[in-house]
């Protein structure tokens, strides 16, 4: 009954964890990837306020113009970059879903660095795509030797996502222009997920989108204004991607949430700098907490650490951690190895706190 398509994809992995999960009571939870603060007060004011105005119907399927031009204008300002054209999305996994829809043909090889946000190889595979796999561990570092290595004449395009989800790892703008030079010589597209571009913890914010043209820009307000049931996202770059992929919203998507997009526009330049000061020093607390203990990165930003699993088995450690009521993820959900897990610091210190005990404990026993 199915399309055959439904065979390319699977949620085993993850599912397996959250049926683990189910059987605990009161878990030490750090597996979510969304912000512990709740969106703030002004912008759900102009939420509320927008539905009762009666702000409720369809808007234009690329978005209100003026958050539109918001988007254009908050590049401009702060990275001097002029998009082309934008369009606003159902929350980044929107985005996603339409660009990668408008560009991915069957046989096209996607480079995906992994580890990888899960997103990405899925649409690739249910595209008729062939994800083709980056490795960048240990440090999780982009070389453009290693890119080099698995371009071939079918690469379309180049995925990269900075601060990243799971690793945390943020890219320097030295390596993003490393990255745009391998991208031109090549003459591939360059999708950039830049949705924890708020949460960077050792240097100044940087985008993909100034050192390349032949880029697409994905955002959102999920993570730096914890708006993620509200499904608000943008993509911005060349117009005719963009058209494409408003095309494609007007037959699935139709439009982003009205009164999202209303409260989109005040969030855009909201100054979030105590929560960044918070999540750096819970960055802190867990890195600090595991370093002695795991072979660990310290994360530059996102809220993640990716350290090794001792025993190099990511599934199993995980099943020994949920055995001990803490709640993580296996790293083979995003890569091809199963040698490390993740951990989601975007929880209360104590929560923090009694995850490093339960990992400190399990280190110890190998
Ligand atoms: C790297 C990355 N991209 C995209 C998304 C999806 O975000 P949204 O809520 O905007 O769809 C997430 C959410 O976890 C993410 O980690």
């Amino acid at each position: 009954m199915l399309a055959r398509r439904m065979k390319l994809i699977d949620s085993s992995g993850i599912r397996k964890v959250f049926d683990l999960a189910a059987k605990l009571k009161d878990p030490i939870n750090l597996s979510i990837g969304q912000p512990d603060f709740d969106i703030p007060d002004e912008i759900k004011e102009i939420g509320i306020q927008s539905i009762r105005e009666g702000f409720n119907r369809y808007t234009v399927t690329q978005g209100i113009p003026e958050l539109r031009e918001a988007v254009r204008e908050h590049y401009r300002r702060k990275y001097s970059v002029e998009f082309e054209d934008t369009l606003i999305t159902s929350g980044v996994s929107g985005g996603l879903l339409l660009a990668f829809m408008a560009l991915i043909e069957e046989g096209d090889e996607v480079l995906l660095p992994d580890p990888y946000f899960v997103m990405y190889k899925h649409l690739a595979n249910l595209l008729g795509g062939k994800p083709v796999f980056v490795n960048t561990y240990p440090d999780f570092t982009l070389a453009p030797e290693k890119l080099e290595e698995k371009v071939t004449k079918r690469t379309k395009m180049l995925v990269i996502n900075s601060p990243a989800n799971p690793t945390g790892r943020a890219y320097s703008s030295e390596e993003l222009r490393s990255i745009a030079e391998f991208a031109r010589k090549h003459n591939l597209l360059v999708v950039t997920d830049e949705i924890y571009d708020h949460f960077i913890y050792d240097q100044t914010p940087d985008t993909f989108a100034k050192y390349y043209e032949k880029t697409l820009l994905l955002n959102g307000f999920s993570k730096s204004s914890a708006m993620t049931g509200w499904r608000l996202g943008y993509a911005a770059g060349p117009r005719e991607i963009i058209e494409s992929m408003k095309m494609l919203q007007q037959y699935s998507f139709v439009c982003a949430p009205s009164f999202a997009q209303k409260a989109g526009l005040a969030a855009l330049d909201l100054d979030i700098t105590q929560h960044i000061a918070d999540y750096r020093s819970k960055r802190d607390l867990i890195y600090e907490g595991l370093k002695g203990y795991f072979d660990v990165e310290k994360p530059g930003g996102a809220f993640y650490i990716f350290p090794k699993a001792p025993g190099d088995d990511g599934v199993k450690f995980v099943e020994k951690a949920i055995a001990n009521n803490l709640l993580i993820i296996p790293g083979n959900v995003f890569s091809e190895r199963n040698t490390h897990f993740r951990i989601s610091f975007a929880a209360p210190d104590e929560t923090i706190l009694r995850g490093i005990e339960v990992l400190q404990k399990l280190a110890k026993q190998f």
